[in-house]
């Protein structure tokens, strides 16, 4: 099978659309990261979703929609629901709640719920508006290697598996939607952290979140890719940091978290996470640099954590913990 990017022009989109109603997939860019399109409610179409990431058919699908009137036939709404809504979507935030019959068991694994999120990728919502009907999409990478945050790292580790990809530029996010359980709306539970944070939530809400710490879920069941204890991980060994060991051998890449002198040359071992230190450009960049530093011949990667007060460090954490060698 070839591989084939195109940009997204009004004649691609139409294009694209056709094959995803047609059961094909389509890798699409939205603004956490590339994901792996089909459409929702053909199991068929989704099946090929698990195939070509060589996932495991016990973790389950996020459903795309570009309006809420395409909810109701899926899930059931509640008042937490609505609220956090309308206040991020669209955005990088889903949410968890029951499902109906009409959700193929094949996108939930089963499960009794469904996982929905209103992206605000304008590539993606153009796709979605012309498809005209839900889509499920979980990152487009190979099970448990690093998200795709361009068309090309897509390209790089499914040439051949898929067939389309979708190019809308680097993700201005760079690390996947938070996960909120809101199955019971006057509790919900943070399954994954990411784009949205839990006190932008809370604030939302007016009540307490807890965020499930990954490795918490019920022995058998996956509740969101916390509970996976390796995922996310470059093929190079990385190694983490409060801060960074002097004297490392030259042959190991060194991952600042901001910027200092003598770094990002092509003549040394030393990078930076961010340029300016904020969390935002942290998540920006993270799989980015992950899957270059892949790329090179480097042994080792040691990689500085960020700083706990920022309010991206849940996410990161989370993000870094899951690609490093423990
Ligand atoms: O930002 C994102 O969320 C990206 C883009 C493409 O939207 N998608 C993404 O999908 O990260 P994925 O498949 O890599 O992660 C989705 C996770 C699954 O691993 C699963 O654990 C969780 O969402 N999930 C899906 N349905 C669920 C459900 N009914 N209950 C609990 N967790 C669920
Ligand atoms: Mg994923």
């Amino acid at each position: 099978m070839k591989t084939r990017i195109f940009r997204p022009t009004p004649y691609t989109i139409c294009r694209l659309a056709k094959l995803l109603t047609r059961g094909e997939l389509v890798a699409v860019p939205t603004e956490t990261v590339y994901g792996l399109a089909a459409d929702a409610l053909n199991p068929i179409a989704c099946g090929k979703i698990f195939e070509a990431k060589g996932r495991p058919s016990n973790d389950p699908l996020i459903i795309h929609v570009s309006r809420k009137t395409q909810i109701q036939p899926l899930a059931i709404w509640n008042a937490s629901a609505e609220k956090l809504a309308q206040a991020f979507w669209p955005g990088a935030l889903t949410m968890i709640l029951p499902k109906t019959p009409a959700v193929p068991d094949i996108v939930t694994s089963g499960l009794a719920s469904v996982a929905i999120r209103m992206p605000r990728h304008p590539v993606f919502r153009r796709l979605l508006r012309e498809v005209n009907r839900p889509l499920a999409a979980p990152s487009a990478n190979p099970f448990g290697y690093i998200s795709p945050t361009t068309s090309q790292h897509v390209k790089d580790h499914l040439d051949g598996r898929i067939a389309t990809i979708l190019d809308g530029g680097p993700c201005q996010v760079g690390v996947e939607s938070t996960i909120i359980d809101l199955r019971q709306p006057r509790k919900p539970v943070i399954l994954r952290p990411g784009g949205i944070s839990k006190s932008q939530i809370e604030s939302s809400l007016g009540i307490r979140v807890i965020q499930r710490s990954p490795g918490r879920a019920p022995k058998g069941t996956i509740e969101a890719p916390g509970q996976l204890d390796r995922h996310y991980s470059p093929k190079t060994p990385l190694l983490l940091y409060r801060s960074l060991p002097q004297n490392l051998p030259h042959d190991e890449a060194i991952v600042f978290y901001k910027p200092s002198s003598g770094i990002d040359g092509d003549k040394t071992n030393k990078f930076s996470l961010t340029s300016d230190g904020l969390g935002s450009t942290a998540a920006h960049n993270l799989f980015a640099l992950l899957q270059k530093l892949d790329r090179g011949q480097w042994k080792r990667i040691h990689m500085e954590l960020p700083p706990v007060q920022d309010p991206w460090h849940p996410a990161l954490l989370d993000r870094m913990r899951r690609a490093s060698t423990r």
